[in-house]
């Protein structure tokens, strides 16, 4: 079928710096073990940015008890390699602010030449600092607001004398952790359409004074290529999903994992109250039933994975529930996902979703 000029439209690249993803759909980072080199890889390929999760990573290895933080080091770097040898394309990281072992998992990601480090589930206040001058790995933030990224860009500037190479904003529609208090969740002041414009509006006023281009890369809720449409015509550079991509044959994740995303419906879809002390979105099921009615007890924490965990009163160990959840255990664990997952019916290969995300892209533009 020939292209009729100004009717079908193709997606536009995605500029970070000096990298240009031919796609531009950014693969979120998802742990606990989700995305690891097989996704991520799948998605590089496909020519989008594909994302290896960092929190718990170490959880496969045999001394993970013993030694969790030498076993996430060896795990993550492991992955980057792999993931690196497999694609030419782009591979980033996405290590949240929130894990103990912060300061060395970065230290692992620069080493080993990770393209982008995302870092969200808190503010990256030293990121900059802990990366170096002379990396070229690019640093992107995820941020829930204006505010948030207001606030990263000042510090960034006044400390380090440099800006974030883009940033992420996961609106609350998303799957896992949400940067928003309970109520804002369904408030449409805090929807994503509401928010994008916003940040943007904030983001300009640093682009103009330093004469820099800041990407912006929007999530939560993004399901179709209309989707992805809507939002770059709004101006963003560019989309993150996670949820659209579990439902692949190359995601990480054991099968029974994804066959929650294929079997829920729309009610099925949660927000729970995390033990990390924030609020998230997950697929209900009896273990989360159980920790609502108050069926578990209060555990004896072993890692002590994440500085904000309030583990001394929580019922379950978020990060074993969802260890244990990648794995296909689903009695003592739960699946996270985004608050379109009931949509998803069938498994694809990343090539043909991002196939269809593309056609759809190209009719959205009538
Ligand atoms: C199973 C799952 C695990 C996730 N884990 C992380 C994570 O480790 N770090 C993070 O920053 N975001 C995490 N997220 C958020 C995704 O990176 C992404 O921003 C979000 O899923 C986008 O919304 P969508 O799922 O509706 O596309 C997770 C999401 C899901 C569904």
């Amino acid at each position: 079928m020939s292209e009729i000029k100004g009717l079908f439209k193709n997606m536009p690249k995605l500029v970070i710096g000096d990298l240009i993803a031919n796609l531009p759909i950014v693969q979120g980072g998802m742990g606990v073990g989700i995305s690891l080199s097989s996704l991520a890889t799948a998605v590089a390929n496909e020519g989008g940015i594909g994302v290896i999760s960092a929190v718990g990573i170490g959880m496969d290895e045999q001394d993970f008890v013993k030694n969790s933080r030498e076993a996430n080091k060896r795990a993550f770097r492991n992955e980057i390699r792999k993931a690196k040898e497999q694609t030419s394309g782009i591979i980033g990281v996405n290590i949240m602010v929130a894990i103990s072992d912060y300061k060395e998992i970065v230290k692992v990601a620069v080493e080993e030449g990770a393209d982008i480090i995302f870092s969200g589930a808190g503010l990256p206040m030293e990121l900059p600092n802990l990366v170096g001058k002379k990396s070229k790995t690019k640093l992107v933030p995820i941020v829930s607001s204006a505010r948030a990224a207001r606030i990263i860009l000042k510090r960034w500037i006044e400390k380090y004398d440099c800006v974030p190479d883009a940033f992420v904003l996961e609106g609350p529609m998303a799957g896992g952790h949400l940067g928003f208090k309970k109520e804002q969740i369904f408030d449409s002041n805090y929807s994503l359409e509401r928010l994008v414009p916003e940040v943007i509006n904030e983001v300009k006023k640093y682009e103009i004074k330093y004469n820099i281009n800041i990407p912006i890369i929007v999530g939560g809720g993004i399901y179709s290529g209309e989707d992805i449409y809507k939002f770059i015509n709004m101006g963003a550079s560019g989309v993150q999903m996670g949820t659209r991509f579990v439902a692949t044959y190359e995601c990480d994740a054991s099968m029974e994992f994804k066959q929650s995303y294929i079997d829920c419906k729309e009610e099925d879809i949660v927000i729970i109250k995390s033990p990390v002390g924030l609020p998230g979105r997950a697929i209900r099921n009896k273990f989360l039933d159980d920790v609502k009615n108050n069926l578990k007890e209060p555990f004896n924490c072993p890692f002590k994975c994440i500085r904000t965990c309030d583990y001394k009163k929580s019922p379950y160990c978020i990060s074993l529930a969802l260890f244990n959840a990648k794995k296909g255990n689903l009695k003592d664990g739960f699946v996270f996902a985004g608050q379109n997952a009931y949509k998803i019916s069938e498994l694809l290969s990343v090539k043909k979703l991002v196939e269809s995300l593309k056609a759809e892209y190209s009719l959205g533009y009538n």
